[in-house]
């Protein structure tokens, strides 16, 4: 039966027994779960592409072309993010990824907010390789050397005041970029294998907090379906997705994961 309305309590709890019963899931995150706190989406009425072009911030060309405009923007971006903290739905899915371990976090967001979630939610304990996010769009907190291709972590402020003042490699001396996936280019070919061996693998997918607009991300879930996966979505807008999941909780997903994925 399917639940496309607000959460209720019969409908969680279908949910949430076949979340617990599943040995393999897979959980597709997007900007929307990063809304509470406080990161803006992509696309809607707040959506940064209302206010910026992607054409001019976020492609090969637009770096090329002027990658000062671009290093101010992403700078801009690293300040905002670094000023949030997680939210509930973050801290829900780290602490079940970390009690799972046939749960997969894969997320199109650059925000660190899961990464951090999950340190929190570690604790002393070491992290296991399962429970840390597969990055499908890369982090706003790496560079990318366009050069060598080197990534670093990258934590510390960049200064894009000029030309001169840009970061670079190290190791090679070339321009280092922000390490996130641009319009135009493929997606990490390792995060992407892993995402889909986890969709293709899950008899649960919960997609939550995306609008599904942008692909190959969307298909993670899409795969899952096809494979058989009982697909979950929870977001307060309909996407592509809705039709085919068995529940979609239209509401925030700081207040159904959560409910969905057991308490802290
Ligand atoms: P979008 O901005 O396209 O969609 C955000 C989704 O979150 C929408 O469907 C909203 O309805 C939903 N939403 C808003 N508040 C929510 C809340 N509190 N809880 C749950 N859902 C909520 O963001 P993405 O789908 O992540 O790519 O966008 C995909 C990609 O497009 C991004 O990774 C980025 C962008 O271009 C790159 O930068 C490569």
């Amino acid at each position: 039966m399917s639940t496309h309305d607000e959460p209720e309590n019969g409908s969680l709890d279908r949910a949430r027994r076949s979340l617990r019963r599943a040995d393999r899931a897979v959980a597709l995150t997007g900007a929307g779960v990063s809304a509470a706190s406080g990161v803006p989406t992509f696309r809607g009425e707040e959506g940064l592409w209302r206010d910026y072009s992607p054409r001019e911030l976020a492609t090969p060309d637009a770096f090329a072309d002027d990658p000062v405009t671009v290093w101010q923007w992403y700078r801009w971006r690293r300040r905002k993010v670094a000023a949030c903290d997680p939210n509930e739905a973050h801290a829900a899915l780290a602490r079940w990824t970390l009690k799972e371990e046939g749960a997969r976090l894969v997320t199109q967001n650059v925000d660190d907010l899961h990464d951090r979630a999950l340190r929190t939610a570690a604790g002393e304990a070491p992290i296991p390789d399962h429970a840390r996010p597969v990055e499908l769009h890369g982090s706003l907190f790496r560079t990318l050397c366009t050069g060598c291709g080197r990534r670093r972590e990258r934590r510390e402020e960049i200064d894009a005041s000029s030309a001169g003042a840009l970061p670079r490699c190290g190791d090679c001396g070339e321009l280092l970029r922000p390490d996130v996936v641009w319009f135009g280019e493929s997606l990490p070919r390792e995060a992407l294998d892993t995402a889909m061996d986890a969709a293709r693998g899950a008899s649960v997918c919960l997609v939550a907090g995306t609008s599904a607009a942008v692909q190959p991300a969307a298909s993670v879930a899409s795969v899952a379906a096809d494979a058989g996966a009982l697909l979950i979505e929870v977001n307060p807008e309909r996407t592509p997705l809705t039709g085919r999941a068995a529940h979609a909780f239209r509401a925030g997903a700081e207040e159904v994961l959560p409910a969905l994925l057991g308490g802290g």
